[in-house]
């Protein structure tokens, strides 16, 4: 029996404004989760926040793309909802975009990340939560893990990485996607992910002759907001991702590794700005100066027949420290730029703008030249 990992969030209320989320919301998830393990509709789960998103995390052998999980994490954000208006939180219900349930969570709102795999003996998955960005955020890190031998030792001295790995990688813009096979197409595969708005990896798999069966995914990450409105800027998604680590993949030290540096993401204060990514423990998951900088967390958990037998808050660690020192640093520097890009997105990025308004009360003053 294949064991399935789903984890789907939505920001229901902020507490206060956009930063983090109230344990009032929180409590009302592991109470419905709770319930819902008891009637062995799901095998094991776990709740928690990433700034202003709530964030279920769920096993279960229902397969990806189940109508009875993907409703009973629409009921828990509706019960959440109902509790963030009760107390007048920030945003009540802001990420559930439509009125009922229709059979599948998928753009109705709600991120997902969810895979479906045959556990191996010791089954380590990581995953990590975002906030006040994008998922194009992932690329970096997910091509890190996966294909930088700069990063993940594995690719050069283990005989079970040595032959990479297999990107899935979507055009947001066009709505088609591609399976590019690293090493020998990494420099197309940049080509493509570096332009990060518009490109972003889904999954990663293995090649086929190895360990792992090739078309059973090692790594996801939620991008469904982006792919259900294809065609148009939909703005930043809080994307999350789980990645299987170990034997036959990269170890749990190299998939944190991309971390240790706090690279330059879009989203922070509006959805409108650049800034980098600061890796934090579950008690600092929380967006303050700017509306952030923006903020991952990482969860790492062990699985065994679907049921998560332990877990331990990953950033939460003095040796990302420095990663945390530097990220405050560059967003100092970042904000001197004040309304100037790069800090400040491109205009075709941008959540929120004035231009059209500005251009049109100027244009009768514009001139010839
Ligand atoms: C960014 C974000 C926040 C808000 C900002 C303004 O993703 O959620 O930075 O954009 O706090 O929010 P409103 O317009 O709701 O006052
Ligand atoms: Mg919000
Ligand atoms: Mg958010």
């Amino acid at each position: 029996m294949k064991t399935t990992f789903s984890i789907i969030k939505a920001d229901v209320g902020g507490c206060p404004g956009h930063s983090t989320v109230s344990e009032k919301l929180l409590f009302v998830a592991q109470k419905k989760l709770e319930e819902a393990k008891k009637e062995n509709m799901i095998k094991d789960f776990f709740v928690t926040h990433c700034g202003d998103d709530l964030e279920l995390i769920m096993t279960h052998t229902k397969g990806e793309d189940s109508e009875e999980i993907h409703e009973l994490a629409w009921n828990v954000f509706k019960d959440a909802t109902e509790v963030a208006k009760e107390n007048g939180f920030y945003g009540a219900g802001q990420d559930l975009l439509k009125d009922a349930f229709s059979g599948n969570i998928k753009g109705m709102g709600p991120g997902i990340a969810e895979m479906e795999f045959t556990e191996r003996k010791s089954e380590p998955i990581v995953v990590f939560l975002m906030d006040k960005t994008e998922p194009g955020a992932f690329n970096f890190p997910v091509f890190k893990i996966f294909s930088d031998p700069f990063n993940t030792a594995g690719l050069i001295i283990d005989p079970n990485l040595h032959s990479g790995f297999v990107f899935e990688v979507w055009d947001i813009k066009e709505h088609k996607r591609v399976f590019m096979r690293t090493p020998e197409e990494m420099y197309d595969l940049l080509a493509l992910i570096g332009a990060k708005s518009r490109f972003v990896i889904k999954r990663v798999f293995p090649k086929e002759g190895g360990k792992l069966p090739p078309d059973e995914p090692v790594a996801v990450i939620s991008t469904e907001k982006l792919y259900q409105i294809a065609g148009e800027y939909v703005g930043k998604d809080d994307p999350v991702a789980a990645i299987r680590a170990q034997s036959g993949l990269p170890a749990l030290g190299e998939v944190l590794e991309p971390f240790a540096f706090p690279y330059l993401v879009s989203g922070w204060m509006r959805g409108s700005h650049n800034g980098p990514i600061m890796p934090v423990g579950l008690c600092n998951a929380k967006c303050t100066r700017f509306d952030g900088p923006p903020r991952v967390v990482s969860i790492g958990f062990q699985v065994k027949d679907g049921i998560i037998t332990g877990y331990e808050d990953l950033f939460d660690d003095p040796a990302f420290d420095l990663s945390r020192q530097k990220a405050a640093e560059i967003a100092d520097y970042m904000r001197r730029h004040g309304p100037f890009e790069p800090h400040r997105l491109p205009l075709e990025e941008m959540e929120y703008t004035t231009l059209p308004k500005v251009m049109e009360k100027l244009k009768n003053r514009f001139e010839k030249m």
